[in-house]
Parts: structure tokens; sequence; C-alpha cells
């Protein structure tokens, strides 16, 4: 795990990772997450101007909501990213039903090669809660009570917040030749020590990318 001197360090850090990504290999197919966490990477990523035109992507999750709807993470992608660069719309996908057709669509494009991550209170990683399959494949699954509590933030109110998801399985993200988790606050110190450091257990699932042999921590408190 690499420790960062602050937001701004991580931001820049992962923005880095992923402009080298892009420039290296233009038709690069990445998996990007929301949450409060990548902001700054995304206004940096914006500010660098790089050539999206070529570059698939593949959401983390959703809700089980209107993607319209203001706080979908459609439209938290479309303001944060999709519309300030050059990405081609129909190349941005996210979770859909039926599950099985999105998982094609990655299978398609011949894999992902780089997946950025955030890493929840309880130790999901997407939507994937404690006690999720490590085989598990884009899904529909139902929220914690924890994960409602941390996501009610963006809403109006806690009982606005939607109580399903669609997310990528353990199995999928598992597949993807490079992941980087990024964690931001003191408040994920610990989680993450668990995650990385202890037993891997489904109970814990970002314990899963112990078994991974191309991933990237980067912490700042
Ligand atoms: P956060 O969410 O970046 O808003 O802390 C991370 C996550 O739940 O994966």
């Amino acid at each position: 795990m690499k420790v960062l001197k602050d937001y701004n360090e991580l931001s820049y850090v992962v923005a880095d990772v992923v402009e080298e990504q892009i420039q290296e290999y233009p038709f690069s197919k990445l998996v990007l997450p929301t949450g409060s966490t990548p902001l700054g990477m995304y206004e940096e990523l914006v500010k660098r101007k790089l050539n999206w035109y070529y570059v698939i992507t593949f959401n983390l999750d959703e809700y089980l909501m209107n993607p319209d709807h203001q706080y979908s993470y459609h439209s938290y992608m479309r303001k944060n990213l999709f519309d300030r660069v050059n990405i081609y719309p129909d190349n941005c996908h996210f979770p859909y039903r039926p599950t099985l057709s999105f998982e094609d669509k990655i299978d398609a494009s011949k894999g992902i090669d780089l997946c950025i991550l955030g890493i929840g209170s309880n130790g999901h990683i997407a939507f994937n809660e404690p006690d999720s399959s490590f085989k598990s494949r884009t899904r529909v699954v139902d929220l914690t009570e924890q994960t409602i509590q941390d996501n009610s933030r963006y809403f109006d109110s806690i009982d606005d917040v939607p109580k399903q998801a669609i997310t990528m399985g353990l199995g999928t993200i598992m597949e993807s030749k490079k992941i980087v988790l990024m964690a931001n606050g003191v408040d994920k110190l610990n989680i993450l020590n668990v995650a990385m450091n202890g037993e891997v257990t489904e109970s814990v699932p970002a314990s899963i990318l112990q078994r991974h042999d191309n991933v990237e921590v980067y912490y700042c408190d």
C-alpha cells in the first residue's frame, strides 16, 4: 500500500495511472468507480485533455433506479467525466439487465485492462457487500443498511436511497488485468488493513484482491 500525502496527491497519482494506460493503449477498456473518493481523479483527468475517443468504459455499479435521476451513477459519470471529455457515448457502459448481456459485452471487448476501485466502510468493492461470493458475476443485489446509511449523504433523505443496485461481480472484477484501489480518509484505514493484510474471506469482499497479481493500493488520510 502506498500512503500519499493528501487527497490532491491521491487524485494526481491515480490519474497518472489512467493517463499512462490511455496513452500507451488508446483502445483501453477501463472499469470506473463512483463515490466521493474518485472525484478529484476525474477532475484531474479532465484537466489533462487526454484523447478518450477510442476508450471503452464499464462502470462498476448502478442503483436500480432511473438512469436519468440526478443521483444515478449515469448522471454522476456524465457530470464528472463523460460530458467533459471526448469519449464516445456508446462506449460508456453501465451494468444493466439482462446482466448476462452486460458480461457478454465485457467479454466481447476482450476484457478489462484497468479497473479503478474504491472501498466501502464495510469492505465492499462496487456493491459486492460482505458475504458476496468470490465467484460472483454481474447481478442485482440488496444494499446493506450500512451502505444505505453511508450513501444517504448524496440524497435528500435516507428514504430516497435505492435499496437495490446492479453490480459487477467479484469474479468479474478479478478478471481485470490491472486493479487500482484508492481510499481516502482515516476512517478507511482499518478496513483497508483488514482487507489487504487479514484473512482472505468473503466476509471482507475487498480481501479477494490479495489473490490478484497486479494490484496497486493508494491511501491518504
Ligand atoms: P466513497 O465510496 O468513495 O464515497 O467513500 C467508496 C465505496 O463505497 O466504494
